[in-house]
């Protein structure tokens, strides 16, 4: 069966901005934060708290993340290692998110380090966050397929996921960063997990839509039980060091779908949908969204 209600972490202001070709005021971005909350999202992913010459879009997050205090939603931010732990902490961020690779290739061109030299890195970054009471994501990229390796194995993921929740972190994301999963493949890695023994109480996904499956995926997850999904509004995003990413899921096909079904996300589509054209106006393109062209067509 479906569940009744799905947590949606929408992830346009972290995975959606950090791929943006010019730089976003950020002004802007607090605009869109807010927007996002009182649209009824209440996981807003704000930043991350990475080396601003990696990732040049996200260079604020100091500036930013004060901003957001008045912000009713958690807001989780992206951590690499202890100095992205220390800015964060500073800050009075409550969850972090590590980020993890599947593969070689990606784990070297996006944390400089291999698997298993990240896991060091984070290890430290989770057990000092569980100390001071915080949440920790685990996201595991390229769980699916990676454009320098190709198809993932499956027990490849199951054993770098596994390593991730042994650090400690309380939820992890499976990351398709280059959105090449389709249903079966998504059933088979959950299957294998639970086989691992990680329950699927701590599974979140996080679906790329470069061939236009992230919501067949979003649906072959739900029915597995998954209840956490990643969203980004008005489908931003990409990722700047895996070639081939575009966007995520657009939160809005997202929500009419869970509307159509049902199924509770506590998100007014109207709002978010008015959030995604006034950012798409910001930005000087229009939303990648079907739903958002569709709803907001006069
Ligand atoms: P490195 O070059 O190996 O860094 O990069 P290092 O550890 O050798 O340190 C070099 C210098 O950088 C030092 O300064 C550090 O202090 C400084 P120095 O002592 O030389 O003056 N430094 C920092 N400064 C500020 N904040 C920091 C920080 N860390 C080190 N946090 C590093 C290693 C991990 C830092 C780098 O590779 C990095 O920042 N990578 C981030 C890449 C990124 O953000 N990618 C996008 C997010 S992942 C994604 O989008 C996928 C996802 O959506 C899921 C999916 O779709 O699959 C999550
Ligand atoms: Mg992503």
């Amino acid at each position: 069966g479906l569940p009744a209600r799905v947590r949606i972490h929408e992830v346009g202001a972290r995975d959606g901005l950090q791929n943006e070709k010019g730089a976003v005021p950020t002004a802007v971005k607090a605009e869109f934060v807010h927007r996002l909350a009182g649209a009824g999202l209440t996981t807003i992913e704000a930043t991350s708290f990475v080396h601003p010459k990696w990732v040049p879009q996200l260079a604020d997050a100091e500036e930013l993340f004060p901003q957001l205090a008045d912000v009713a939603a958690d807001l989780p931010v992206l951590v690499p290692n202890e100095r992205g732990l220390d800015r964060a902490l500073a800050l009075g961020a409550r969850r972090i998110a590590v980020f993890g690779s599947a593969t070689e290739t990606f784990a070297s061109r996006n944390l400089n380090r291999t698997v298993a030299e990240s896991l060091t890195m984070f290890e430290p970054v989770v057990a000092r966050a569980k100390e001071g009471d915080a949440h920790v994501r685990g996201y595991l990229s390229m769980c699916f397929g990676d454009p320098w390796e190709g198809p993932v194995p499956v027990h490849q993921v199951v054993s770098v996921a596994k390593a991730l929740l042994d650090l400690g972190c309380d939820e992890l994301s499976l990351g398709d960063t280059i959105g090449v999963a389709t249903p079966g493949h998504v059933q088979a890695l959950l299957a294998a997990l639970n086989e691992a023994g990680v329950t699927t109480d701590r599974i979140g996904v996080h679906f790329h839509d470069t061939y236009g499956q992230a919501l067949s995926n979003t649906l072959a997850a739900l029915q597995h039980g998954v209840t956490t999904v990643d969203a980004s509004a008005g489908g931003l995003g990409g990722c700047p060091y895996a070639k081939s990413a575009t966007g995520n899921l657009a939160t809005e096909d997202l929500v009419w779908m869970l509307d159509g079904l049902g199924i509770e996300t506590g998100v007014d589509l109207a709002a978010l949908t008015a959030t995604s054209v006034w950012m798409a106006e910001q930005l000087g393109r229009p939303s990648p969204s079907r739903t958002v062209r569709a709803l907001s067509h006069k």
